[in-house]
């Protein structure tokens, strides 16, 4: 266990799920999967398998004791297929066995005899079924019809847009210890405890209290983590309570790969009107998401896609169905931006078309739609746009990055080369931060100070390399005026902080950190009534630093905290506080779409450029600028680290990486053999990360803003500079879908390059 956050990361010293100590009597803990994406399972025989050496038990959907549901929103996600399976890869049997060899052999004796239906794969033909997994979301505002009519012209088309694999290095894993009392600890790797708590109380059919959960540092979870963590959490509950013994189940790579869900595909048919300026008078759109067979997370998600139409511009008249399709395939879950990328990527795409059209600077047509003061700073969903500095990056960027210059330079390069061409593309990003499901706008805190003047805190954040513990640290430090290592950020545990939020939407700072805050100010406040009888110290001098107590005035006399916290240990004062933090004023109406459902936006811009070669599809990524407004960042360091993550992530959907399936529904990208991901080598030649200065958020923690999603969208840059060096070699607008990969890249300069 540790509390170091990520400098136990970088020094590769961190001990995940799988390095923890072998527990006496441990048993490992495995899954056999379906073999076919679609089907009845006719009948089903393990009794063979049971006799295998090695193997302790082998559990069906029979064998739950509880409810075989673990479906975070709706019951249709079962903990174990019962007669039907949906797809290849669905929980069919649960194995406690030696090892992983062993539970193998005993698999290869199951005798499932499963009659397969024809799998549904492609969201296009769920769409023609009305096969959905709830009711579509439906989003308008204005009169879509004379926002066309008011056109100077009118664009329409479709884009397709690839899924992702979260690909976090420590696969998913749990677990499930039984204790003597009938309750149960589970080590979990989750971004989620109590929803991993809930999930394995609801299939053992025993009271949530007796189910600890514990995290200490994940291995990344990028939403993969938030819901579907759980099932490993509950089948290794399931066979640990079965066996009375602790069970430890940790998928590998390609079963991870193969069972859990990634950031849904798309489809968009889109249809714009805009002026002969490019500034647009109507929006439409329709949205296809391949959910995969359940819905999982997949509501949420649509509703931030519908939250996100417009990114940073104002849509006067916009009208927008999102249709969760139905598909025979794993269900598709939170990643990195949770549906709003998919959004992002339409509007973004069409600002380049509108500018193609008209023969304008695309960053000069997104600059003539931002959202401005006065008439046009409400989104379609009616929250004002506040503190809105988009065109204060945009101009800052465009200088600092000599955007008019490269261009001439690059449009001069693509005149004296045939096959090798240049592109630049400028993506601007506003964001929302909150959970659009309201309540889960929460957090709390519990801190005790110790007699040495030493400083634990509980909260509810999982640190899974985002460096959240820093960042608490940094809170509580600078609140405390205590040493960093003084303080110890306790592994996340639901008998501590109970009904925790998951780590997710890139609020983990912003809702745990005013907890924290919170009851330091509240044990502060009661520690300086004494410390003002006690050293004589006038209330509003007393500064506390350093872990050092003084009068301002009389800076040379330093009384140690250590001393403090004795004195008043003996005088009987708590040394213990907790607190409870909500978002205020922020509040959304599901069936009108309208309200505020974010407590802020954030805002900045990447500039990519290209240089690609049209016969090998190969390119260059020459330079990306990217200015974010983080407020008064907690930890520029881990910022910084987050804005090149979140980048790079974003242009691995956008570029490289390509989910596969063959035509019965099984993933063929199922490894990092066949599932590109960006490296080291992949990162711009030239890469310049700065925040956008002078702007603290009042209602932030410390002044800062969230984080971990939003860079994600500078990757599109990528894609979009990519488009353009195309187009500059066909001579025309070239529609590129995502992922732009280098052989589709071939492949679209040979189709214009015989045009041309
Ligand atoms: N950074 C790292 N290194 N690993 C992760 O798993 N998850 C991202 C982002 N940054 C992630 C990450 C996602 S999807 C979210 S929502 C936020 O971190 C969650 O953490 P935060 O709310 O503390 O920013
Ligand atoms: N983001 C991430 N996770 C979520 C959200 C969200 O907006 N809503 C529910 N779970
Ligand atoms: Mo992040 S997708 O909200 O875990």
């Amino acid at each position: 266990m540790t509390d170091k956050g990520l400098e136990t990361h970088v020094l590769g010293t961190t001990r995940f799920l799988d390095d923890l100590d072998k527990p006496h009597n441990q048993v490992g803990g495995f899954v056999f999967p379906s073999p076919v994406a679609h089907g009845i399972i006719r009948e089903i025989d393990f009794t063979e398998a049971l006799q295998c050496p090695g193997v302790h038990a082998i559990l069906s959907a029979k064998d739950i004791p509880g409810v075989n549901s673990m479906g975070p929103a709706a019951e249709d996600e079962p903990v174990l297929a019962t007669s039907k399976v949906e797809y290849a890869g669905q929980a069919v049997l649960l194995v406690a066995a030696d090892n992983r060899a062993c539970a193998k052999k005993a698999m290869e004796k199951v005798k499932i005899r499963i009659e397969a239906l024809p799998p549904v794969l492609d969201p296009e033909v769920a769409f023609k079924n009305r096969d959905f997994l709830f009711n579509p979301l439906h989003i308008e505002r204005g009169e879509i019809n004379s926002g066309f009519d008011l056109a100077d012209h009118l664009l329409e088309g479709k884009l397709e847009i690839g899924g992702q694999e979260h690909f976090y290095l420590e696969t998913q894993g749990s677990l499930a210890t039984p204790l003597p009392d009938g309750s149960l600890h589970i080590a979990s790797g989750t971004q989620d405890p109590t929803a991993n708590q809930h999930a394995v109380a609801k299939a053992l059919n025993i009271e949530a209290s007796k189910v600890e959960v514990t995290v200490h540092v994940i291995g990344g979870g990028f939403g993969g983590k938030e819901t579907q963590s759980t099932w490993c959490a509950v089948w290794s509950a399931l066979l640990a309570t079965a066996c009375q013994r602790p069970v430890r189940m940790v998928l590998d790579r390609r079963e991870d790969m193969v069972f859990t869900g990634k950031r849904h595909p798309a489809v968009a048919y889109y249809k714009v009107g805009y002026t002969g300026e490019g500034v647009l008078t109507a929006y439409s759109s329709r949205f296809l998401f391949d959910c995969g067979y359940c819905s999982d997370l997949s509501y949420a998600i649509l509703e931030r896609c519908m939250l996100h139409l417009d990114n940073a511009y104002y849509l006067p008249a916009i009208q927008s169905d999102i249709y969760p399709c139905k598909t025979n395939k794993a269900s598709n879950t939170a990643l990195r931006g949770f549906g709003a990328p998919q959004a992002i990527a339409v509007i973004e795409h069409i600002m380049e078309e509108v500018a193609a059209a008209l023969d304008l600077d695309p960053a000069l047509v997104r600059q003539r739609n931002f959202y401005a003061p006065g008439s046009r700073n409400v989104t379609p969903y009616g929250q004002v746009v506040k503190d809105n500095v988009l065109k204060a990056v945009w101009q800052q960027l465009l200088t600092s990055a000599d955007y008019e210059k490269r261009k001439a330079a690059a449009a001069d390069f693509n005149k004296r080369n045939k096959f090798t061409k240049r592109g630049l593309a400028l993506v601007p990003v506003k964001f929302g931060i909150s959970y659009t499901t309201t309540f889960l706008n929460q957090g709390a805190a519990l801190v005790n100070l110790y007699k040495d003047g030493s400083l634990t805190v509980h909260q509810g954040g999982v640190e899974m390399g985002q460096g959240l513990y820093d960042k608490m640290k940094t809170v509580a430090g600078r609140e405390f005026g205590l040493k960093k290592e003084a303080i110890r950020i306790y592994p996340v545990n639901t008998m501590i902080i109970p009904n925790t939020s998951a780590t997710a939407a890139s609020t983990g700072s912003d809702l745990n950190g005013h907890a924290i805050k919170r009851a330091l100010d509240r044990l502060k406040k009661r520690l300086n009534g004494f410390i003002s009888t006690t050293y004589n110290i006038p209330l509003s001098s007393i500064v506390w630093e350093d872990s050092l107590i003084y009068d301002k005035n009389k800076p040379d006399i330093k009384h140690p905290l250590k001393d403090l916290v004795q004195k008043a240990h003996a005088a009987q004062i708590s040394l213990s506080e907790q607190a409870f933090y909500k978002t205020p004023g922020i509040y959304f109406d599901k069936t009108t779409a309208t309200g505020k459902p974010f407590y802020y936006f954030v805002t900045g811009m990447a500039l990519t450029e290209v240089e690609a070669n049209m016969l090998t599809g190969d390119y260059r990524l020459l330079r990306t600028d990217i200015l974010h407004d983080v407020g008064d960042s907690l930890d520029w360091a881990i910022d910084k680290g987050q804005i090149a993550g979140a980048f790079v992530q974003g242009m691995g959907w956008v570029t490289l990486e390509e989910l596969i399936h063959d035509n019965r529904g099984n993933l063929l990208t199922s490894g990092p053999d066949t599932y590109k991901i960006p490296g080291i080598a992949d990162i711009p030649e030239d890469f310049r990360i700065h925040p956008f200065p002078g702007n603290p958020f009042k209602g932030g923690i410390l002044g800062s803003r969230a984080i971990g999603e939003p860079p994600l969208m500078y990757g599109l840059s990528v894609w979009l500079a990519i488009k353009n060096a195309l187009s500059a070699y066909a001579g025309r607008a070239v529609i590129l879908h995502i992922p732009a990969t280098k052989e589709r890249i071939v492949m679209y300069a040979s189709a214009y390059g015989k045009m041309v």
